[in-house]
């Protein structure tokens, strides 16, 4: 059992593709609440966009610009905050986001995620000779640190981004219903 400190964030995490910023950005007007996307704090922090960030320091340096916007964020209450796909692989983050709030999972089938994560050219992780075999293995080794974490889980992948945000709601409102203070 832990406590829950804020219980005022919401926080959408999935695999790239998931449509954590889209459907964020439509939740935070719904919800009256700000919306902060950590890609765009690291690119705002660093004056570098994320391909850039990953060409000069590599994944690590992407890394870390990540952990250090996200412990800014962490004392911070009222936001949706729509999170890269890869925040969920250090622990450090992991412990933050637990206790910033009610975190839901956005995911789609596999197919699905791959062709919507290839409509953009800013997921440097994607622009690699065989694009199909790193987005499996990316995604095989995050669906369970995702399932791990998440209060709600939402599959989008017959679902448009107007409809994915009104389960959200549906769902935020079963979820405090049944515990408003004390959560797994
Ligand atoms: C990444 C996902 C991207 C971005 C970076 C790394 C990942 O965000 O943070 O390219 O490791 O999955 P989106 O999930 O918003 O595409």
């Amino acid at each position: 059992m832990q406590t829950r400190q804020v219980l005022e964030n919401i926080l959408l995490i999935g695999f790239m593709g998931s449509g954590k910023s889209s459907v964020g950005r439509r939740l935070a007007i719904s919800q009256r609440r700000r919306f902060i996307d950590t890609d765009e704090e690291i690119v705002d922090t660093c004056g570098l966009d994320v391909c850039a960030i990953f060409s000069h320091g590599g994944e690590e340096k992407f890394r870390s610009w990540e952990s250090s916007v996200l412990c800014r964020l962490s004392n911070q209450q009222g936001m949706v905050l729509s999170t890269g796909g890869g925040i969920v692989l250090r622990e450090e983050n992991r412990v933050l986001l637990r206790k910033m709030g009610i975190i839901i999972w956005l995911d789609a089938a596999a197919n699905i995620l791959f062709k919507r994560a290839m409509r953009s050219k800013e997921r440097p992780l994607l622009q690699s000779e065989r694009p199909r075999e790193r987005f499996n293995s990316l995604l095989d080794s995050r669906r369970d640190l995702y399932r791990g974490l998440a209060d709600l889980y939402i599959d989008s992948s017959c679902l448009n981004h107007k409809e994915v945000m009104l389960k959200i709601v549906e769902g935020l409102a079963d979820w405090r219903h049944k515990d408003s203070s004390v959560i797994h």
